[in-house]
């Protein structure tokens, strides 16, 4: 395992995902991790990430600089390596101005983490300082036009740094140069699997949980179902699923849930049928805002009833991600922890008295999905693209009525047919409509309309945080908008946004 530490990069998710890649497990932990910690881990390498800090401002991150007395390989990245040549003696100096941008490197030798690299090659860098002298006992492995020492290494013990960043696609060489690391210097095995996660994941579960029972909110979703399946797996009867049917969801989703984890795959499920009760609370509201916190405000009581009637249950399962889990433990916070809060049904946990059980708190999206895969979920389950918890409520835009849910769905089903059709669900982050609170004139044979307009929705995106809306060929866009005209009464023209977010967000409320 490889031990990651947090400088505030904003690519130490990237390096994370890259040492995962190789097959080897990883974790990131902020710097103010202690060295006992570390020695209870026993990683089998260390890397220090980059970050926007300079080592000269007092409030810079800081590890314990006993961590390089260890005996544990290193591998500082951009300020992960000014740390550490500084923290031994080295010195850094500002730099006039940041150097931002590719760089050719030169690499003085091609052993270490240079082993069979070329020895000039394209490298990434973005940096305000450098280092000016090395420690004692470390030699400069590369350099640049720029940067004298783009890389140094301990000539006996295995501390190794690099001013540019291996972890970015702008690096050609990089995940070579990590893998020479990961391998050569640490000695890592190819061990870290979704197969091998799984079997550990259940037996873990297992002992946690005993012979107590365990609740898991059900969203239809990928993250809850591959919870769901996994918890199944590992406890079997011990697990109610509830699954909460506001009245907003798309054709069919209910009774697909049903038949994939209910039927097929035998997990244990309890539907409560609530949508009279959302629909009631949201007549007559506009306004986005309130409609979010009426609807999370009725799933917690909803949920909690039924909750309360499995006796004996002590645990809550939640699909939590690791990049969410990496931005509330982490030292500098970040973006996705403002997006986080609105999103989220927060507070049930608490409420409720349940201890929480996150099985998934470690991997990835993408490693959710090939688990979700090795554990025989279904594939239209794991590739589902991701659905927001107010469900159509933020896609009827402006007054949620029955009538007007009932066109968003068939509207909903053409579109996800069409581009399911032309293979390009999975490409895309989210493809939706969104049902406008505007009408406009038609012409259909010879008579004159006047209906609603739909819009389509598609974007590309790595982790919702930006987003850009997807170039679909004018072809497949103009049969979705003929089979929607055709086939869904009520909607007279189609458009297409064309928006990415930022400025604009990824749901249209
Ligand atoms: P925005 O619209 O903020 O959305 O760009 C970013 C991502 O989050 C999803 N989303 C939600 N997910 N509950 C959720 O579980 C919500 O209230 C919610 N609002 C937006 C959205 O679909 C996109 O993937």
């Amino acid at each position: 395992m490889i031990l990651i530490i947090d400088f505030g990069s904003q690519y130490n998710q990237l390096i994370a995902r890259r040492v995962r890649e190789n097959h080897v497990y990883c974790i990131i932990e902020p710097p103010t991790i202690k060295i006992d910690a570390i020695k209870r881990l026993d990683p089998e390498g260390i890397i220090l990430s980059g970050g926007p800090s300079s080592i000269y401002e007092k409030s810079s991150p800081k590890i314990d600089p006993a961590v390089f007395k260890l005996g544990i390989p290193v591998l500082g990245i951009c300020y992960g390596m000014q740390f550490m040549l500084s923290a031994l003696g080295g010195t850094v100096k500002r730099a006039g101005k940041r150097e931002y941008g590719f760089a050719e490197l030169n690499v003085k030798r091609e052993t270490g983490i240079f082993k069979g690299i070329q020895k000039k090659t394209q490298c990434w860098m973005s940096h305000g300082d450098s280092i000016q002298r090395l420690p004692g006992g470390f030699t400069i492995t590369a350099s640049t036009e720029n940067t004298a020492v783009a890389a140094a290494t301990h000539r006996n013990r295995k501390l190794v740094g690099v001013q540019f960043h291996p972890e970015v696609a702008h690096t050609p060489q990089g995940k070579k140069i990590l893998r020479n690391f990961l391998f050569d210097i640490c000695g890592c095995k190819r061990s870290w699997s979704m197969k091998s996660f799984a079997r550990d994941a259940i037996e873990d579960i297992r002992q946690t949980v005993g012979d107590k029972k365990v609740i898991l909110g059900l969203s239809g979703g990928v993250d809850s179902s591959v919870t769901a399946i996994l918890l199944h797996k590992s406890i079997r009867k011990q697990l109610t699923c509830i699954f909460v049917d506001n009245g907003l969801l798309r054709k069919n989703e209910a009774e697909k849930l049903k038949i994939t984890l209910n039927q097929h795959l035998n997990i244990k499920i309890r539907f409560v049928k609530a949508g009279a009760r959302f629909l009631k609370a949201l007549s007559k509201v506009t306004d986005p805002e309130k409609k979010r916190k009426i609807i999370g405000r009725i799933f917690m009581e909803v949920f909690e009833a039924e909750a309360k009637k499995i006796k004996g249950a002590e645990f809550l399962a939640q699909g939590t991600l690791y990049p969410d889990v990496i931005e509330s433990v982490s030292a500098f916070g970040g973006p996705t922890s403002v997006i986080k809060s609105h999103h989220n049904v927060g507070g049930l946990p608490k409420k409720m008295k349940l201890k929480l059980i996150e099985p998934l708190r470690y991997l990835f999206k993408d490693e959710v999905r090939q688990l979700g895969k090795e554990l025989g979920l279904p594939d239209d389950l794991v590739w589902r693209q991701p659905f927001p918890g107010p469900g159509l409520a933020v896609r009827v835009l402006g007054e949620i009525q029955r009538k007007r849910l009932q066109i968003l769905r068939e509207v909903d089903d053409v579109l996800l047919e069409e581009i399911k059709n032309a293979g390009y669900y999975k490409m895309l982050w989210q493809s939706f409509a969104v049902l406008l609170p505007l009408k406009s004139v038609g012409v259909m044979g010879d008579l004159r309309t006047y209906e609603n307009i739909i819009a389509i929705r598609a974007v590309t995106s790595k982790d919702a945080m930006t987003a850009d809306w997807a170039r679909l060929p004018h072809k497949l866009l103009g049969k979705i908008s003929n089979r929607i005209i055709n086939e869904v009464d009520g909607v007279n023209r189609v458009v297409y946004d064309i928006s990415s977010k930022p400025p604009s967000t990824i749901e249209w409320e």
